[in-house]
């Protein structure tokens, strides 16, 4: 598969990342009879298995559009959000690339907090209250008079999924604010903060085809943001994600699909900035009815990893209407079987961990029964080495949740690395919904 083999209707694709998501996104790309050649960069031990890995860093936007034209790529899919929010598709198209992914004017609802909590606002998109402020006494002088604990403080920027703090008392919120926009933890992401109302409620997450003319909602999910058992310990990027969400009901999805999806489709047209791409949805549906926390402009990760395995329509004819603006014509269907994903993790994530740990239990980065997708692993010499806080996403379908599960969990018990830590209870409180 050299790019000298190409042929006129084989399709050469790249694929720009190197986690969990991309993994599963290049393992559905990989089904396309289309498709005859998948590249990523950077990728890693388990991608390299799927696609040819090449060593270009997913932001760098020069050395992608220089690759994309060395593999003479017919179509480029940028999968995370920071080269989304430079502008690495824009590069991309102006180099006459076909791509997935939004261009950096919509990327923006993901790239500034402070850009996408106005929006809301102004189109009347139901989200938490907030206020928006410029410097730590103002923060801090507002929540002092509001009194009100816990309260919630986002960074304005990308911060890994990291830059949301609920604070329950005022010394933790004076610490966090310090830390966000003095100690500039996330860098310039914390000039600006939003402060909100503490919401309550199960969380969904819905990832959203979308050509900014339609918008078509995947299936549902549900994320595990914690690193311990119980919600307890420290936000994660996600420990694990099971699909469908029980609490996305048919009537949530009717309510959400009038009062948020198609409204923020349209919101963003009128501003200007057209999305087309996969607009992801974070949800919490709150007795006043469902709420978006929070956009991201790309595939949620491990929300992917339990979503695209339902998928049933060719994803390449998805991207090409997208990009043509055809998706209202076409029908995407789902596999009604659910699916589950365990993440194993390094010990000490999401703080620091060893990398280079030896990965066993698995054939060629595979294992029967199950599906692993590869998040942070390398190959050296032959062997599968841990390379990441995320390690492997150990995935299955199953007639029910239960079964999924069951499959999932199987496969974590085969697979191993010195310190390997997941989570015991995912899917737990979905199974409790649902009785
Ligand atoms: P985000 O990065 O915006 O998704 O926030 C991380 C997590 O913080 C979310 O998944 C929620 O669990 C929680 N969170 C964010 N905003 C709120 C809110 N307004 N009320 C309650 N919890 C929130
Ligand atoms: N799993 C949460 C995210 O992708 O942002």
């Amino acid at each position: 598969m050299r790019p000298s083999d190409k042929t006129e209707d084989q399709m050469r694709v790249l694929v720009v990342g190197s986690g969990g998501r991309e993994h599963a996104l290049i393992k559905k790309i990989k089904e396309s009879p289309k498709v005859d050649y998948i590249a990523c960069c950077p990728g890693n031990g388990g991608i390299a298995y799927d696609a040819e890995c090449f060593n270009v860093g997913a932001t760098d936007i020069d050395g992608v559009v220089e690759l994309a034209k060395t593999i003479s790529a017919d179509f480029v899919v940028v999968a995370p959000d920071d080269p989304l929010v430079m502008g690495m598709v824009d590069a991309l198209n102006a180099e006459g690339f076909k791509t997935f992914g939004p261009n950096k004017a919509a990327a923006i609802i993901e790239g500034s907090k402070v850009f996408s909590k106005n929006l809301m606002l102004k189109y009347g998109i139901p989200t938490a209250e907030y206020k928006v402020f410029d410097n730590p006494a103002d923060v801090i002088g507002y929540i002092k008079e509001k009194g009100e604990f816990p309260t919630v403080i986002k960074a304005d920027g990308l911060a890994l999924g990291k830059g949301v703090i609920i604070p329950e008392t005022l010394e933790d919120a004076v610490s966090g604010v310090k830390e966000i926009m003095e100690d500039k933890i996330f860098g310039a992401s914390g000039n600006n903060v939003v402060v909100e109302e503490f919401l309550t409620g199960p969380e969904v997450s819905v990832l959203a085809f979308t050509d900014g003319k339609c918008v078509r909602p995947m299936v549902s999910s549900m994320d595990h943001k914690r690193a311990l058992d119980g919600d307890k310990g420290l936000n994660t990027g996600g420990m694990g994600t099971v699909s469908p969400n029980p609490y996305y009901t048919e009537e949530v999805a009717k309510e959400c699909m009038e009062k948020i999806f198609i409204p923020t489709i349209e919101a963003m047209n009128k501003e200007g900035r057209t999305f087309k791409g996969c607009l992801y949805f974070g949800l919490m549906i709150t007795p006043k009815g469902p709420k978006v926390i929070e956009y991201n402009c790309r595939f949620g990760d491990p929300e992917t990893q339990v979503v695209l395995p339902r998928l049933k329509t060719d994803i390449i004819e998805i991207f090409e209407a997208i990009n043509n603006e055809t998706l209202s014509a076409l029908e995407i269907e789902w596999d009604e079987r659910a699916c589950t994903c365990v993440i194993m993790a390094s010990g000490g994530y999401p703080k620091s961990y060893p990398k280079g740990l030896e990965i066993t239990g698995l054939t060629n980065g595979n294992l029967d029964g199950v599906t692993v997708y590869h998040a942070g692993t390398k190959l050296e010499n032959g062997k599968l080495l841990t390379s990441g806080g995320r390690v492997l996403g150990v995935t299955a379908l199953g007639n029910t949740l239960e079964e999924a599960l069951e499959k999932s969990y199987e496969g974590v018990s085969k697979i191993h690395f010195e310190n390997a830590h997941f989570r015991t209870d995912i899917g737990k409180r979905a199974l409790e919904a649902l009785k």
